[in-house]
């Protein structure tokens, strides 16, 4: 059958990635995992676990074929736009189709063929449209780049990668990251380091906020900006050009934690949990939504038309702060070739990992809804959570403060 011909030519590429992956990875082996020395915010130093070689080899390429038909399977065949688009692409990749069948051009051209495959478009907001037009668009050049952000006295071993997600006005939230929990520096020997995502401010008749972010960056070293405009629906391409510039730039790092610039995390508390894990295994986490479906309130932000996407969602992390490992970066940019984009990020990241065949993981400690009320002050609580939703600028540094006290007794 040509269906299982190109599967095998799929697999066979996968095991010629993870292969080239494998040797880069014993190459440096070296250089990954830095001894751990002298005093910082760990109370033991930490040696993490060898990793099985094997393992790491062959555990994708291993589910993908069952995974992405897992994938398959989940998604009705429901006439709705990303239904079909999806469907094709699933045909595409068994052979039944040209390559060239899925794959519409970006920026538009075939726009009116576009809103002539949904029959109420017209009715879509005009994100919404602009999301559906531009959906094949995936390379935006980059304004502002960070070439050396992951390499630390010459070596690239980052072990934890903060990227945060925010917008070109947000000075003031990316000040208080910076001060507090965004701190660059390598304590207990693990190195972090701190980018901020950005597109370019909305509009053309909002302030010109361009040569201020060009300045930050001078100042602080950590933005990195696309040309591309920053609107909620543009969130998926961001998240999929940071992989890319993952794989130019910080291609050894051990985790990622991606998230918000209004959530407080406690890194000293992820470092130690970090610290402790296998650095092999693969990794995702955070505050996992389950049996989720698409929200049909139009006043939403999260809303769906049901002309666009009919379906239950995988399970996914939260996309206000969740953790995963370095390696998968390169599976996730891979795998996302074959996902159409979806204009919900976090979505669309939980259908990459399924079609990887990773399930996310929970963690009590993260909180991308809040806490309870009552506790939103308690710097015993906090120091006990790895990440919250949300906290203002102020108050981020109120609570960095308190829970980083050597006096505080919980
Ligand atoms: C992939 O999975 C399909 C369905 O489970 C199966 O028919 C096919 O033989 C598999 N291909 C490979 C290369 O394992
Ligand atoms: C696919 O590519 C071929 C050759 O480049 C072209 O003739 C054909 O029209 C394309 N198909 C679609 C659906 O664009
Ligand atoms: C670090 O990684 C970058 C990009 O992957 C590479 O160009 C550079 O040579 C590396 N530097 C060292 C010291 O390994
Ligand atoms: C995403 O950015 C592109 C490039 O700036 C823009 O053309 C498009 O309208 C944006 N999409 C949305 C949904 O805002
Ligand atoms: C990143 O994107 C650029 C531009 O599209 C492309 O040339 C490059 O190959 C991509 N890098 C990876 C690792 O896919």
């Amino acid at each position: 059958m040509r269906g299982s011909r190109c599967l095998t030519v799929a697999t066979a590429l996968l095991t010629l990635v993870a292969l080239k992956a494998y040797i880069e990875w014993t190459a440096e082996e070296e250089e990954r995992f830095p001894t751990p020395h002298g005093a910082g915010w760990h109370s033991s130093p930490i040696t993490p676990a060898q990793p099985s070689k094997e393992e790491a080899l062959v555990f994708i390429p291993q589910h993908f074929n069952a995974s992405m038909q897992q994938l398959r399977q989940s998604i009705p065949r429901a006439k709705a736009y990303w239904n079909e688009k999806q469907h094709r692409i699933f045909r595409v990749l068994e052979g039944d189709l040209e390559g060239n069948a899925s794959r519409d051009e970006c920026f538009g051209s075939r726009a009116a063929d576009k809103a002539s495959k949904i029959k109420d478009f017209g009715s879509y907001s005009e994100l919404y449209r602009n999301f559906i037009l531009y959906d094949e668009c995936r390379t935006f050049p980059l304004l502002i780049n960070q070439p050396t952000k992951c390499i630390s006295s010459g070596k690239n071993h980052t072990f934890l990668l903060l990227a945060i997600k925010s917008l070109p006005g947000n000075f003031a939230a990316r000040q208080a990251v910076r001060d507090t929990w965004g701190q660059e520096g390598a304590p207990g020997g693990l190195p972090i380091r701190t980018v901020f995502l950005l597109g370019t401010a909305q509009g053309r008749s909002g302030p010109r906020l361009q040569r201020l972010v060009d300045y930050e960056s001078q100042l602080f070293g950590d933005i990195l900006m696309w040309d591309f405009e920053d609107t909620f629906f543009n969130l998926t391409l961001k998240d999929n050009l940071f992989l890319n510039w993952t794989l130019e730039y910080c291609r050894d790092v051990s985790f990622i934690l991606k998230g918000d610039d209004d959530v407080f995390i406690n890194t000293p508390k992820v470092l130690d949990y970090l610290g402790s894990l296998d650095v092999q295994k693969p990794l995702y986490m955070g505050q996992v939504m389950a049996n989720a479906s698409p929200f049909r309130i139009r006043k939403s932000k999260y809303y769906v038309p049901e002309s666009y996407y009919v379906g239950p969602y995988p399970s996914y992390a939260g996309g206000g702060g969740y953790i995963f490992s370095g390696s998968l970066a390169r599976w996730l940019h891979f795998v996302s070739r074959h996902i159409a984009f979806y204009p919900i990020d976090d979505v669309y990241t939980g259908l990459c990992f399924q079609a990887l065949g990773i399930h996310p993981e929970t963690h009590p400690g993260f909180q991308t809804f809040d806490i309870a009320e009552k506790d939103r002050e308690d710097p015993c609580v906090h120091r006990k959570l790895l990440l919250v939703h949300r906290r203002s600028p102020q108050q981020t540094l109120q609570l960095w403060k308190r829970i980083t006290d050597s006096e505080l007794r919980c």
